[in-house]
C-alpha cells in the first residue's frame, strides 16, 4: 500500500496551515510524501509547524500572508511554483469565527468573516488554478462546515460563510472541471481546535457534545486531515463537485434531540 494516494513527489498548499485542521493537513500530507506549502497569516506558527515537519524528513515552505489579500496570494503563489513546483492540490482551510446575533453584528465582523472565509477561498483557488492548467490536473478541497447546512444562533456570519464556500467549491467544479480540476467540500462537525479551545474549558462540555454525536465522540483535526488528503489525490478522481460531511454522525441527531419521553434519554442526558 505503499503510495497509495499518489501524492508522493507532489506539491499540495494548504491555507490555515498553522494550527488545528491545517496543520494536521499539511502533516498528512507531508506523510503521504508530498511537498507542502504551508500558508498562514500568523508568520510565526507557521513557521514552526514548517520546521517541525522539516525536521521530520518532510519538505515543506512556511508562506506568511493573508489569504483576503489577492495580491499577496498570488505572489505567493508564484513563490511557491518556483521553491517547489506548480500545485496539484490546494487545500482551502484558513477560517475565522466571529460570535454575534444577526441583529447585533457589526459590519466590520461580517465583512472580516466573509472577506477571509468565503473570498479568500477564491482568491486562492483562482491563483493556484494556473499551476493545475499547466499539470493537466489538479485538485482544490474546501473545508467549509456542518455550519453551512444548519443555522445556529450567534453564528449567522459565520454560517453564511461556509454556506457560500459549498456554492463556491460546487462552481468552481462546474467551470475548472473540463480543464482537469476537481473540487470539494469537506463539512467538519465539531473538531477540537483552537478555533473552539475556549469552549472546551467549560466542565462538562465535551461530554454534552460528545453526547449529541453519533459516534460519541469531539472530532480531532487527522479526522479531517484524512479525508482531505484523500479529496486531494487521484484516488478521488471521480469525485467533483461533492459535500462530504465528517462529522461523526451528529447531522443526523437532530430528532433525538426531540422531547420523547422514555425513548431518548441517552442525547438528552449525556448518557454513553
Ligand atoms: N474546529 C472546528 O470545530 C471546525 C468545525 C467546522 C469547520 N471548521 C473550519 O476548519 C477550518 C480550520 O479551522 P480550525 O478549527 O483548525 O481553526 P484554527 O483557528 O485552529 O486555525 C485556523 C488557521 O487559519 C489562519 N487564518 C485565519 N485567517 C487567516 C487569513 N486571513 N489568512 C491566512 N491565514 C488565516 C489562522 O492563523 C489559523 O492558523 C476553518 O475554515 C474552520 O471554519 C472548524
Amino acid at each position: 500500500m505503499n503510495n497509495w494516494l499518489g501524492l508522493a513527489g507532489k506539491t499540495c498548499a494548504v491555507t490555515g496551515a498553522a494550527s488545528g485542521i491545517g496543520a494536521a493537513i499539511a502533516e498528512a500530507l507531508v506523510a503521504a510524501g508530498a511537498s507542502v506549502a504551508l500558508v498562514d497569516r500568523n508568520a510565526e506558527g507557521v513557521q514552526l509547524v514548517s520546521d517541525r515537519l522539516n525536521t521530520a524528513g518532510g519538505k515543506t515552505l512556511a508562506v506568511a500572508i493573508d489569504t483576503s489579500d489577492e495580491a499577496a496570494v498570488r505572489a505567493a503563489a508564484d513563490r511557491i511554483r518556483t521553491q517547489l513546483g506548480p500545485c496539484s492540490a490546494l487545500i482551502n482551510n484558513a477560517g475565522l469565527l466571529r460570535a454575534a446575533p444577526l441583529a447585533d453584528v457589526s459590519l466590520s465582523d461580517w465583512n472580516s468573516v466573509l472577506a477571509v472565509n468565503l473570498t479568500g477561498y477564491l482568491f486562492c483557488a483562482r491563483s493556484f488554478a494556473p499551476h493545475m492548467r499547466e499539470l493537466g490536473h489538479g485538485s482544490i478541497v474546501n473545508v467549509a462546515s456542518i455550519s453551512a447546512l444548519n443555522p445556529q444562533t450567534n453564528s449567522g456570519a459565520y454560517s453564511a460563510s461556509k454556506a457560500g464556500v459549498l456554492l463556491l467549491s460546487k462552481q468552481m467544479a462546474a467551470e475548472w472541471g473540463p480543464e482537469g480540476i476537481r473540487s470539494n467540500a469537506i463539512c467538519p462537525g465539531m473538531i477540537r481546535t483552537a478555533l473552539s479551545a475556549k469552549f472546551y474549558e467549560e466542565p462538562g462540555f465535551e461530554k454534552k457534545r460528545a453526547a449529541v454525536t453519533a459516534s460519541r465522540r469531539v472530532g480531532e483535526p487527522e479526522d479531517i486531515a484524512n479525508v482531505a488528503v484523500f479529496l486531494a489525490s487521484d484516488r478521488a478522481a471521480y469525485v467533483n463537485g461533492a459535500e462530504l460531511l465528517v462529522d461523526g454522525g451528529m447531522d443526523c441527531m437532530l430528532m433525538d434531540l426531540v422531547p420523547r419521553p422514555g425513548f431518548n434519554t441517552q442525547a438528552a442526558t449525556g448518557a454513553h
